[in-house]
């Protein structure tokens, strides 16, 4: 299980206030192989899929989206490398999106045969702009695009004995979509689908182009919390795409707002300005003391295989793994994280000023958190030193070096690092 440390200042045990907090995670579901993907420039090879799958796999995954069968062959024998293979494990579900067509539908239930266990994902448009512009459908017709695809869905699941079908429906642009209904359409599903709380059907509410505030997508989750025909038979699942960069605050609302489970990619990847960011996600759920169920603590690993998978760059200034994140160049700021470093006791929540986390449960050491440029004070380079060189200079002489320091990086206009302070410490102070 993976470990957890709450920030300090905002354990949940200490709120005053009356609010909706985040206190258990969601089933976490993983489409970087499906959303992610087909957002490529170069769609993902074998290989980088097999590397893809496995990573999410060891971060803990146990719901992964892992193509789209039916729209291209590419996906179709992934699928089949995936299951013939004996690449899936035990515990891991594997995910297969569908529209809501009939010859599309029968060939995404042939990729699947033989697995042990499969979600499968129809979808179709529900909202006025794709009812009028992109289908000409009425309202009725809709449904009933979504209903006889479940049926054939459901049928084909008879034939298939083998494999257990989970279903899964998605009104594709539900929070564009009136929820009167978005709400029929789901309960439409629900009730053809059978579902009971045995055998729950996934109804997943994507924001596929984020066009509101969050609080919005979440006062929409919320509606269809409190008024499906059959919650109890449901499992909500939230799809949030990140065009006005809230997705990962629309993705926690909804979770406060009656969510069970969270579709995204790992560190955002995904349509345009990408799906809600999982990475970010469970990291800002580990640092409120919840455990977020997925194991990040070697999360330069796991960005460096994205990176190779996607062939896309992670942002230096990332949450939680950009290379800048755990570095102060002012020097108020080191100082005050060097006397943040001294005070922490080891098993005490975290409590480091300007660190919202320990880089260390992240598999991330503390070598990059000081780094000393023209903007820096006395407190990292004395930091510095001590720590790497076993000097610790009293107050008066870490004044007096810090100006002989910044002599060099206003010289230079560039970062100095330990060894070259220490360099220059030398020839100062112990040159014979
Ligand atoms: O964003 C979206 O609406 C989707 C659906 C296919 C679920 O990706
Ligand atoms: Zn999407």
């Amino acid at each position: 299980a993976a470990k957890y440390r709450p920030f300090a200042p905002i354990r949940l045990a200490d709120r005053q206030w009356p609010n909706r907090v985040i206190d258990k995670a969601p089933i976490w579901m993983s489409t970087d192989l499906r959303d992610g993907n087909q957002a490529l420039f170069e769609p993902m090879n074998v290989e980088r899929k097999m590397r893809m799958f496995r990573t999410v796999c060891a971060v803990g995954f146990k719901e992964i989206e892992v193509g789209f069968p039916s729209a291209s062959q590419t996906d179709f024998d992934f699928v089949r490398h995936l299951i013939e293979g004996g690449h899936v494990p035990a515990d891991v579900t594997i995910e297969v999106l569908t529209q809501a067509r009939e010859d599309l539908i029968r060939r995404t239930m042939a990729s699947i045969r033989g697995a042990r266990r499969a979600i499968v994902h129809v979808y179709n448009a529900t909202s006025p702009a794709f009812r009028e512009i992109v289908f000409g459908m009425e309202k009725p017709e809709v449904v009933a695009l979504a209903v006889s695809a479940v049926r054939l869905i459901k049928e084909t699941a008879a034939s298939m004995p083998d494999t257990e079908i989970v279903l899964q429906y998605s009104p594709e642009t539900f929070s564009a979509t009136e929820l009167e209904f978005a709400r029929e359409v789901c309960d439409a599903v629900t009730a053809e689908w059978g579902a009971t709380p045995a055998n729950k059907v996934i109804l997943n509410l994507p924001a596929t182009v984020e066009v509101a505030t969050p609080n919005v997508y979440a006062d929409q989750v919320e509606w269809m919390h409190r008024h499906l025909a059959r919650r109890d038979s449901v499992i909500l699942s939230l799809h949030p795409h990140n065009d006005r960069g809230t997705g990962v605050a629309a993705a926690e609302l909804g979770m406060m707002a009656g969510a069970d489970r969270v579709e995204g990619c790992l560190f955002g990847n995904g349509e345009r300005t990408g799906n809600v960011d999982i990475v970010t996600l469970a990291l800002n759920l580990y640092t409120q003391g919840v455990s977020p169920g997925l194991d990040f603590s070697d999360i330069n690993a796991v960005a460096r295989t994205v990176e190779y998978c996607n062939q896309l760059p992670i942002h230096p200034r990332h949450p939680y793994v950009g290379d800048l994140v755990f570095t102060a160049f002012s020097g108020s700021h080191q100082d005050a994280i060097r006397k943040g470093f001294a005070a922490q006791k080891a098993d005490a929540p975290w409590n480091v000023p300007y660190l919202p986390i320990d880089p260390a449960d992240l598999g991330r050491s503390y070598d990059s958190v000081i780094r000393v440029n023209s903007q820096s004070g006395k407190g990292g380079i004395a930091y510095l030193l001590e720590t790497e060189y076993g000097i610790a200079m009293p107050r008066r002489l870490q004044v007096e070096f810090s100006r002989e320091v910044q002599k060099v990086t206003d010289a230079t206009g560039t970062e100095m690092s330990a060894a070259a302070i220490w360099e220059l410490f030398s020839a100062t102070y112990l040159a014979t």
